[in-house]
């Protein structure tokens, strides 16, 4: 009997008014009139109450932009979700926040591209250092947990002590300090986006020394930069383990990226239960467990704690999803990763979104 997801990531829409570079979700986003309507997401949330989810991050794009969102977080809390909004902060106001935690918002993640204002506002693409600014003063004064993500890259990778006093500035909670996945839009951008190994060494002595320094004050999430360490990371804790991905349009995915896989034929939430999808689809199938692994990954010691690394990255870097991830130092075509990290040294210059969905 498979294991119920813990968490369900509800893309709501792929509009943004941000264009990052680093942007992971998919090259061609999902129409606005393609959207799942209010009722259908409420139904969603309601299935995945009933399957076993405890969790919701109520994502995008930006969430915001759905003016049904305060239902939307009513309906998630009416199924028994811990809601989490994750945003950009653009749109955040006071009248807004308090519709959304008289909703039932539990908690905020808001994102960060740097603690210089321009230097931000370059990577973002967009003016929106002032409205995060103050979207995380709105969120601290309503009492809810705040939490910054910060993806980080070439162009910022150098400025994590910035990020950390950033983040005891605003009173949060926690700072995600995540590395760039190069998946969708960010692929586009890997060549600018890609850290040198030097940076990296930098920049985790640095969370180390932050670490020591601010003790619980302040909680430092460093997500690895698979490709520079030359580790598997764990893919969404396992293909079909504990999370599922609902795209704007009720596409379910195994993981945000996985739209781009070949042959995958992702089930959708508008002709089949949540519960099905999860349990019986080929897609959530795909990938789960160990069977599927080729060598070394299949008499690897660490198949148990990298399940096999990321099938996305995989199928980006090889063109064969079922390969060794290459980031990983075993994977055969390592060779290809090695030849992208040694290639890190030029200035950044980003492709960015351009007119949203
Ligand atoms: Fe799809 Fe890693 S992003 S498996």
């Amino acid at each position: 009997m498979t294991d119920p997801p813990w968490a369900l990531l509800a893309e709501l829409t792929h509009a943004c008014p941000l264009r990052c570079g680093y942007c992971s979700n998919p090259v061609k986003l999902v129409s606005r009139s393609a959207e799942l309507t209010t009722a259908q997401w409420s139904e969603v949330f309601r299935q995945a109450g009933a399957l076993g989810v405890v969790h919701t991050h109520l994502s995008g794009g930006e969430p915001l932009l759905r003016r049904d969102l305060p239902d939307l977080v009513a309906a998630a809390e009416g199924a028994g979700l811990y809601t989490q909004l994750v945003t950009s902060g653009a749109g955040l106001g006071e009248r807004r926040l308090a519709a959304l935690t008289g909703a039932g918002l539990r908690s905020v993640q808001l994102s960060v591209q740097h603690a210089d204002r321009a230097t931000a506002e370059r990577i973002a693409g967009a003016r929106s250092f002032a409205a995060k600014e103050r979207a995380a003063r709105l969120v601290r004064a309503a009492g809810l947990p705040l939490g910054l993500n910060a993806v980080l890259h070439r162009g910022n990778l150098d400025d994590l002590d910035g990020l950390i006093r950033l983040a005891l500035d605003w009173g949060a909670d926690r700072i995600e300090l995540a590395n760039t996945q190069y998946h969708g839009w960010a692929a586009r951008n890997r060549a600018a986006l890609l850290p040198t190994p030097a940076q990296v060494e930098r920049a985790r002595a640095t969370v180390a020394r932050w670490r020591e320094r601010l003790g619980n004050t302040l909680e430092l999430v460093w997500v690895a930069p698979d490709l520079v360490d030359a580790t598997a990371k764990p893919c969404m804790g396992g293909w079909g383990a504990v999370s599922l991905t609902v795209a704007p349009d009720g596409t379910v995915l195994p993981c945000p990226a996985a739209g781009s896989l070949p042959g995958l034929d992702p089930p959708n939430v508008k002709d089949r239960e949540l519960a099905w999808i999860w349990r019986e689809s080929s897609a959530f199938n795909a990938f789960r467990g160990e069977a599927w692994m080729p060598r070394p990954c299949r008499d690897c010691a660490l198949r148990t704690t990298d399940y096999g690394g990321c099938r996305c990255q995989a199928y980006a870097l090889t063109g064969d999803p079922t390969r060794t991830d290459p980031a990983c130092r075993h994977a055969p075509d390592r060779h290809l990763v090695d030849a992208l990290v040694q290639g890190a040294a030029r200035p950044p210059e980003y492709v960015y979104r351009e007119g949203g969905p």
